[in-house]
This record gives C-alpha cells, structure tokens and sequence, in this order.
C-alpha cells in the first residue's frame, strides 16, 4: 500500500506521457521557443460540453498556435465524475491533460483509468491512498510542464490544506520544471485570490475552476503568474451551473430530492489561453476565450 503523503504520492512513480508525440515541434533541441501557449479549458459538462470541445479544440489548436492542451474533466460524466469512455473522448478531441476537482470520483467505473492514466491529475489534497496523482510531469517538446490539482476548504468537503500540499509538491519540483500550472478547484473567491498570491512567482499559473461562472479578472500578478478566479464552464450554458434551470429550482424551492438533470441546447466553451516563457516560468500574458454555439 502507498503511505506516501498525499500530491507527492505518486511522484517518483511519474511517467512521462505520450502528450508531447500529439504536438507540433517547432524548435530543434536546446532552443526553447521564447513563449508557449497552454490552454485551460474550464469545467467540461456532460455531453454537451465532451460536443463543445470536438467541435471547437482544433481549430482553436490551431489559430492560437497551442502547445498544451488542459481541461477540467470532474463534470464530463453526465455531470458527475469522469468515466473511461468521456475521458478517452476528451483526449481523442485533443485534450492532453485532464483534471479533477470535488466531483472526480462520483463514477465508480472511471476510478480505475484515473489511478492508471498519468494524463489525469485529481486534487493532490484528498486524503492519502485515494487513487491516482496530483500532480503530473508532461514533455512538451523541449520544456517539461508540471500540472497540479488542489481542491479549497471553504463550503467545500473537507480536505487537507491546498496551500501546504503545494509547498511540499512544489519544494519536489524545484529542479524539474520551471513550468507550473495550478487548477484551484474551489468555491470561495477568498480562498482563490489568496492562493493567487501565495502562488505569486512559485508557478505559471493559478486557474480558478468549480464555480462555473467566469470571472473578468485575468491578470498578471506582480511575480510572473497568471491568475483568474474562474475559468467557467463548457457546457450547457443556459442552465443553471449546467443543470436544466426547472430541475435547479424545485431542488432549491422544495425539500424533496430531484435528480439533477443536465440542460441541452445552448453550449459555451470557456477557457483562458496563458503565454508562458518556458526558460524562467513566468507569464507573460492571459486571455480569456468563450465560443458559443447551439448544436
Ligand atoms: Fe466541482
């Protein structure tokens, strides 16, 4: 049994996926390209979100000139969990990284791709012994990129400490890679900004996520890293938090159970694009991205 404490559990256990063979090189080895595009996808929901990202990714892939590819997957099950099926969907679309948040166990059956896929991160702050990585090392051409999952503590399931779970992952990865993105899972706009700040030239980016609403205050903090509060969602965007707006009503008007039923038509993606200088880490621009369509 792994007793190694959790978000290092699985690190020197890290593989390096097949993430960099899916993507254009453009520099010969040993000359960094000055700037690398990472595109943060926001919470994918159901399958309209798994349609949003099929119908929009490579193009944007292409016109941005993208490197890596990132999305949050918790949601991408029906709505609830991440399952073996929608996460090899999500990477056959182009996804190359996929991360957890609060949600990411609800499916039983995507418990077992998320402990063997390196290419899924789920929050390094859950307890120990929960299956899978909080973290993962990915080849990107020349330049290794560390992306990390936590999950916050305010009116959120409970959980160890984000801040100090990042100082130990962080202190293991000093040597490794100068390229760092966190997604910051969680509820409360304090918890986030604070983390933002903690975070300020220790990591590329801190990306907000959960909440589903995005945020306009994408930002370049003081130290190099990029910041939003909120990515938002790629799903069915009129609805309540992806769930048909009826459905969120009686669940919030009444006392009896109602399944949360996922609304269709309507579909946004939100991401942010964040350039990166992959010699010292540090951001030098964020852009927030939302497309819409009704398909
Ligand atoms: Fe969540």
């Amino acid at each position: 049994m792994d007793r190694r404490p959790p978000g290092v559990a699985r690190f020197k256990a890290r593989t390096t996926p097949s993430v960099g063979d899916s993507m254009p090189r453009r520099r010969t080895r040993g000359e960094p390209k000055p700037s690398m595009k990472i595109l943060f996808i926001g919470d994918v929901i159901g399958r309209p979100g798994r349609r949003a990202i099929e119908n929009w990714i490579e193009t944007l892939k292409q016109e941005r000139n993208v490197d890596l590819v990132l999305a949050n997957a918790e949601n991408v099950a029906s709505g609830f969990g991440l399952t073996t099926e929608t996460a090899e969907q999500l990477f056959a679309a182009g996804i190359h990284v996929l991360t957890g948040g609060n949600h990411i166990f609800d499916k039983e059956e995507g418990h077992r791709i998320i402990d063997r896929d390196p290419r899924i991160v789920r929050p390094a702050n859950f307890p120990p012994h929960t299956p899978g990585r909080g973290f993962g090392l990915y080849e990107v051409g020349d330049v290794t990129v560390g992306v990390l999952a936590v999950v916050g503590r305010k009116f959120m399931p409970p959980v160890d400490c984000p801040f100090r779970t990042l100082d130990a992952i962080l202190e293991s990865l000093r040597d490794r890679t100068s390229v760092v993105i966190v997604d910051f899972h969680a509820k409360a706009t304090e918890e986030k900004l604070a983390l933002g700040w903690y975070l300020d030239g220790r990591v590329s980016a801190v990306v907000g996520s959960h909440t589903h609403v995005a945020t306009a205050d994408e930002q370049i903090l003081p130290q190099g890293t990029a910041y939003i509060t909120e990515v938002g969602m790629t799903g069915p965007y009129d609805s309540v938090n992806g769930v048909q707006k009826e459905i969120a009503l009686q669940r919030i008007l009444g006392r009896l159970p109602v399944r949360p039923l996922l609304a269709e038509g309507n579909v946004t993606l939100s991401a942010v694009l964040i350039d990166v200088d992959p010699i010292t880490g540090r951001a030098t621009g964020i852009e927030r991205i939302q497309k819409n369509g009704d398909f």
